[in-house]
């Protein structure tokens, strides 16, 4: 058995720490994309009120503007949601409070591979990262079965609260997308077995670094899964990846940001594609953001939809793979931009 990693919180609570220790330290790669300085290069805005009260013809201009902000950036910001932001700011709180539990308390909810229902840890798959991150982790699959760690007292509620009601905001979003994509009614429901979808909640913690541009949070990577909602403390430090530049996400506060995973890709066969992003950490505050994934169920075999594939004109990009397959291979690996996608693509 590997010993125990040291949290990312104990390292960087460590007295005294001025710099970042070498098995954290990455060389800045020279052919890296740089670093957006316009501030008016920001991802799209969703005013998904529209497509719960609207008009039939809201509804519709929203599912036009929902395809192209899938189509143009793949990363967007949901506004005027629904979900109440004391459930939001609730969650935040408890998972800073499971991140603060004593390291021998975490521990026991370590997880030993990386499917286990609940798994905490620090970096991503610290037995193969060749550099760690500045990050620790707690990872809880919450649909089709709640699990929920047992401490910090109260987590359990909140979490459960939290999953449900960001459950139906993410399915209406998927069904919008579904029907962006010129899908009839229903399609991504059904043919994603979306009632035993699979959805995992992923909080990130990343405490103040003594010099973060040397340190990363969080690698360029994109997401498993079909849809990714992501809520954070306040502090920025997600980066997108747009046209050659890396754009800052500044977000609206109380609003989700959402974006685009693998295996919408796989269905869209490429007409929607995942995007790279990464997190990058920060000397001053903790950061904590919390993503949720939505995805089919664990036994489904995702391939692009046969009304967006033509043998001839637009043949399939992908070919089909268990969801919990993919999923497995996606975590016991590096994380490292898109090579999962590339290893099922045609
Ligand atoms: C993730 C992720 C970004 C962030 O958890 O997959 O990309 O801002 N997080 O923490
Ligand atoms: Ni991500």
């Amino acid at each position: 058995k590997l010993p125990t990693m040291i949290s990312i919180k104990q390292l960087a609570e460590s007295p005294g720490l001025t710099s970042v220790p070498p098995t954290y330290t990455f060389t800045p790669n020279p052919n890296d994309h740089p670093v957006s300085d316009d501030q008016k290069d920001s991802i799209p805005v969703i005013d998904f009120a529209r497509l719960t009260s609207g008009t039939p013809d809201q509804r519709s201009k929203l599912v036009h503007d929902l395809g192209k902000a899938c189509q143009d950036w793949g990363f967007f910001m949901v506004i005027n949601h629904g979900v109440p932001e004391s459930q939001m700011k609730a969650l935040i709180k408890a998972c800073g409070e499971f991140f603060n539990l004593k390291e021998e308390e975490k521990q026991e909810f370590a997880g030993k591979h990386v499917l286990d229902s609940i798994r905490c840890g620090t970096s991503f798959n610290a037995s193969v990262d060749k550099v760690l991150f500045w990050r620790d982790f707690l990872k809880v699959f919450v649909h089709p079965k709640f699990h929920s760690p047992t401490k910090p007292s109260g987590f359990r509620e909140i979490l459960l609260e939290y999953s449900k009601r960001t459950r139906k905001l993410a399915l209406d979003l998927l069904e919008g997308i579904s029907v962006s994509l010129g899908l009839e009614d229903g399609y991504m429901e059904k043919a994603m077995n979306l009632e035993s979808g699979l959805q995992i909640l992923a909080a990130n913690f990343y405490p103040p670094c003594p010099e973060p541009e040397v340190a990363m949070g969080m690698p360029s990577h994109s997401d498993h899964g079909l849809l990714t909602l992501l809520i954070h403390n306040g502090i920025s430090g997600l980066q997108v990846q747009h046209k050659g530049k890396w754009i800052n996400v500044n977000s609206i506060p109380n609003a989700f940001v959402v974006n685009i995973g693998d295996h919408l890709e796989i269905v869209s066969n490429g007409r929607y594609k995942s995007i790279l992003h990464r997190a990058t950490v920060n000397e001053k505050a903790t950061r904590i953001s919390i993503a949720t994934v939505y995805g089919p169920s664990l036994d489904t075999v995702v391939s692009p939809a046969p009304e967006l594939v033509n043998l001839e004109t637009n043949p399939p990009a992908f070919k089909g793979m268990k969801y919990g397959e993919y999923l497995e291979m996606q975590q016991s690996n590096k994380l490292d931009g898109k090579s999962c996608l590339h290893h099922v693509a045609v």
